[in-house]
This record gives structure tokens, C-alpha cells and sequence, in this order.
């Protein structure tokens, strides 16, 4: 029951009536039962700044933060914690008294999925990412953080790439980081020696095209993640299982990111595989 004593978590985004994570993350608070409520937020750029003094007003316990406000909230924060210092990104932001600090939990829940959904453990192995943009970004320094030995970029623009490859390399100076663009004829042969593949990049989802990425190298040596997660089974997806690859889409990450998220805000684990079992559950309903 809502009562004047419940707790506020939410999310801020633009666009955000698309956004699973108030089904998720009520899902979990319920099961716990722990006195929050979970809310979505439509938060336009402009209006950025007047949100969080307003959520800092009103004194919710946390929020989450997505598109495309995950960098532009920075210098409106208190501090920002780990992760998100290093990404220059923050997906969590948690009270603590009168200060707002933030966090960036994405990596971690990446970092899992791969492991859980995939079976890979990142740790000295070779790994081939598609795309060059924000969730790259996070992919390529979660990637790093756990110890992959080559990362590839390949971007259909690739001064996006270079530009993530010096930004990873100072971070990360033990990586040895490539960077082609998406028709460069080495692309094949830096995906036969890889490990892990990740697609980072929107292609695959509703109306944005298809992959123009040279994907004859893939072998079913090589496991396949997709951040997407509508469809369940991108074109990608699909042509990697057809070549016996093991392949995981981005629901995983989505769960992730929420458990460790929850863990924050209300100090509690979030009850085992709820977030994921409610996320499988909604997409197979709707999508
Ligand atoms: P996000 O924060 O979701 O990563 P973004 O920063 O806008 O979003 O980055 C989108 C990524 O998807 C980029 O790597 C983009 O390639 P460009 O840098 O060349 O724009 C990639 N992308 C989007 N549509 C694409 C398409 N049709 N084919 C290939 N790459 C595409």
C-alpha cells in the first residue's frame, strides 16, 4: 500500500513511456517488501537541471538516469562514486542526507549478464565491439575493467571509434585497443579471432536499418551479446546462432544494472532473478 511514508525511486529520461524499468524494479520492491515506489519521470534536456533540484526537493530516496541525460547530469550532482567517475556517466544517483551522489551501474550488470546468460568471463580474452557511441563507451570500459586483452571498435564512423580508442587507452593503458571502421576488409579477420562479439549500436531494433558489418569471419568459437533486447532475437542474434555461436541479448544487462541499482537505494539485495523473470515475462507479453 502507498502510504505518506513511501519511499520515491524513479527514472528520468527523454523519451521514457518505454522504459521497463518501473516494471522491474515494483516487481522487486513488492517481493521484498520494502515501502518505495518506483516512477517514471519524462525529463526534457532544457529541463534537466530544475528535475533534480526538484527531485532533490522532494526528497526522493534515488532515481535512475537514461538518454540522454547520463552525462549532462554530472556537474548537477554532489559527487560521483567509482564507475561513474571513470565513465563519465551516471545511470544511478542515490540521497544520502541533503546530498545527491552518483553512481554508474551499468558495467557491472553488463559484466554479469555476460557471464551469467553467456558464460564468459571477460579476463585476457579478445573482444570485437560494434558501434562507438554511449553504450560502447560503457561496454568498452566494463570490457576493459575486467580484463579483456584486445578490445576491436568498429564504427561506421570511425573518427567516433579513434576518439573512444584514446579515451579507453588512457584509461586502460594495458588494453590493446584496434579501431576499423565497419567496411574495413580486416574486420573478418578480427572477429575469427575473437572471443566475445557485442553489439552496442541501435541496428537490430525496429526501423533502424540493418547491420552494413562484415560478419562472414564469425565462428561458433566466438560468443555473440546484443545490448538490444527488442526483439528478443535481433537479425545478428539469429545469423550468430546459425553459426552455432552462443548468443545472450541485453535483457541480462537491463536486470543487472536494476539489482545493483536497488541494492544501493535500499541497502537490501534485490530478490534473486525478479527483475529478470518480470522483464521475460512483460517482453514475451508485449513484444
Ligand atoms: P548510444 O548512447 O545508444 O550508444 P549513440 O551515442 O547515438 O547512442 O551511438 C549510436 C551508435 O550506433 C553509433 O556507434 C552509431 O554509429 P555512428 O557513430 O557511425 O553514427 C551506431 N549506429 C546507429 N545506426 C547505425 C546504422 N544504421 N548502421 C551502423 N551503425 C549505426
Amino acid at each position: 500500500m502507498i502510504t505518506s511514508t513511501t519511499k520515491i525511486l524513479g527514472i528520468i529520461g527523454d523519451p521514457i513511456s518505454h522504459s521497463l524499468s518501473p516494471v522491474m524494479q515494483n516487481a522487486a520492491l513488492v517481493e521484498a517488501g520494502l515501502d518505495y515506489v518506483y516512477l517514471a519521470f519524462h525529463v526534457r534536456p532544457a529541463d534537466l537541471l530544475s528535475a533534480v533540484d526538484g527531485l532533490r526537493s522532494l526528497g526522493v530516496a534515488g532515481f535512475n538516469v537514461t538518454i540522454p541525460h547520463k552525462e549532462a547530469i554530472i556537474p548537477f550532482l554532489d559527487r560521483i562514486e567509482g564507475d561513474a567517475a571513470v565513465m563519465g556517466s551516471v545511470n544511478v544517483v542515490k540521497r544520502d542526507g541533503d546530498r545527491l551522489i552518483g553512481y554508474n551501474t551499468d558495467g557491472i550488470g553488463f559484466i554479469r549478464s555476460l557471464r551469467v546468460d553467456l558464460g564468459v568471463d571477460p579476463m585476457g580474452k579478445r573482444a570485437v565491439i560494434l558501434g562507438a557511441g554511449g553504450a560502447a563507451r560503457g561496454g568498452a570500459f566494463a570490457l576493459a575493467a575486467a580484463g579483456v586483452s584486445h578490445i576491436t571498435i568498429v564504427n561506421r564512423t570511425v573518427s567516433r571509434g579513434e576518439l573512444l580508442a584514446t579515451e579507453l587507452a588512457e584509461s586502460f593503458p594495458k588494453t590493446q585497443v584496434f579501431v576499423a571502421a565497419s567496411d574495413d576488409k580486416r574486420v573478418g579477420n578480427e572477429l575469427s579471432a575473437s572471443d566475445l562479439l557485442v553489439n552496442t549500436t541501435s541496428v537490430g531494433m525496429k526501423n533502424v536499418g540493418t547491420h552494413e558489418f562484415d560478419l562472414s569471419g564469425l565462428s561458433s568459437r566466438t560468443a555473440v551479446y546484443d545490448m538490444v533486447y527488442i526483439p528478443a532475437e535481433t537479425e545478428l542474434l539469429r545469423h550468430a546462432r546459425s553459426r552455432g555461436c552462443r548468443t545472450a541479448n541485453g535483457t541480462g544487462m537491463l536486470a543487472g544494472q536494476g539489482e545493483e541499482a536497488f541494492l544501493l537505494w535500499s541497502g537490501v539485495a534485490a530478490p534473486e532473478g525478479i527483475m529478470r523473470k518480470t522483464l521475460d515475462r512483460h517482453l514475451a507479453r508485449t513484444c
